[in-house]
């Protein structure tokens, strides 16, 4: 049986006895059949989710979870920076707290993302008792309830990324899926490089939308809330060129004060670098074995080049057009041409 006390063991050793003991026991059965031996794409209004994201827990967030004042929700299509900018926030939330900021790190996997896991884990949240947590989420925006963490004083940022790069890393992540080796996921995680490119920009991937669509139209859908009072989107790639401004940005974002020294800390310690090796040190030896979750590959900005084919990166080029022509999001696919968003 696959050891996946990495995704809720951390979080756990915050609570008492009696409750790791209750939880653990839930978690690992449920993770083992989430991931393992049912690891079924489930679907809500048409989106479809991937194994363990749980369509109860999606509408458990929306209808019945209320976020504290503060709260932060990291939205994105996964592999455009969700985990770098998730640690950003936590950083500048508690870059004065050690104690909170180490409670806040081992808040990972099934506490950390709004629709993963089963309701339950919300419990768990509670008992952690951040004053301010930090989630993630990858849902589509018709499946957030806005209006509600508007209400509510939570606070969301939509992080971005080139559709091309985003790609070649969801190519190499998604091999590394406890699920990847299962039948039912044998062309979807096919390792011949042009069958796997040509099926999932033809929206065969079924990733947190619906069937034949994919990344641009999560976009085209989170683009109306750009203007927001509490949402604030965010380019991967403007992050890589000036850490420093996006970390001033988003700290004033979630109205927290930082010094200079406070902003160059952050930037060191969330750094590609550091992020990997903090990583590896939390997650156990069995994970690493297995290889699951490997989510620290290059960091970069334009390895599409040494992936996508021509004709794949013009398609890429056309579907920008066509989805996200009339919005004013302008994607940079190398670094040199870059202009600043944040
Ligand atoms: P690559 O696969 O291109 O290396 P997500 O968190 O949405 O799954 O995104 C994962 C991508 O973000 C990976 O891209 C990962 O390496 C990158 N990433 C994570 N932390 C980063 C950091 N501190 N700086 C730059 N890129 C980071």
């Amino acid at each position: 049986m696959m050891d996946f006390t990495f995704a809720y063991g951390p979080a756990l050793s915050y609570l008492s006895e009696e409750d790791q003991q209750k939880y653990s026991v839930e978690f690992k059965k449920y993770l083992q059949k989430a991931w393992k031996e049912d690891a079924t794409q489930k679907e809500w209004k048409g989106y479809y989710f991937l194994p363990a994201f749980e369509p109860v827990t999606a509408q458990f967030a929306y209808n019945q979870w209320n976020p504290n004042k503060g709260d932060v929700i990291v939205a994105s299509y996964p592999k455009t920076g969700t985990i770098w900018m998730r640690e950003l926030v936590r950083h500048i939330l508690y870059c004065h707290d050690k104690e909170l900021l180490e409670k806040a790190k081992a808040t990972m996997f099934l506490f950390s993302f709004l629709s993963f896991g089963q309701e339950s884990k919300y419990d768990v949240l509670k008992k952690l008792n951040f004053s301010r947590n930090v989630l993630a989420t990858h849902l589509p925006a018709p499946l957030i309830n806005f209006k509600k963490y508007e209400e509510k004083g939570a606070k969301i940022i939509y992080m971005m990324r080139n559709p091309k790069d985003q790609a070649v890393s969801w190519y190499h992540f998604s091999k590394t899926q406890p699920y990847a080796g299962l039948p039912s996921y044998k062309d979807m995680y096919t390792a011949d490089k042009k069958k796997f490119f040509d099926s999932y920009f033809a929206g065969e991937h079924k990733l947190f939308a619906k069937k034949g669509e994919g990344y641009l139209e999560h976009l085209k859908e989170w683009y109306p809330h750009q203007n927001d009072s509490n949402v604030l989107f965010a380019f991967y790639e403007d992050l890589k060129k000036d850490i420093n401004q996006g970390i001033r940005k988003v700290a004033k974002f979630l109205d927290v004060t930082l010094s200079d020294e406070d902003v160059e800390m952050i930037a060191e310690k969330t750094s590609f670098n550091s992020m990997k090796e903090s990583t590896r040190q939390r997650q156990n030896i069995q994970t690493q074995k297995v290889r699951v979750f490997k989510i620290f590959r290059k960091g970069a900005v334009g390895e599409w080049k040494n992936y996508l084919t021509l004709e794949q990166s013009k398609l890429i080029d056309e579907k920008v057009q066509k989805i996200l022509g009339n919005t004013n999001l302008k994607f940079v696919y190398d670094l040199d041409k870059t202009r600043c968003n944040l």
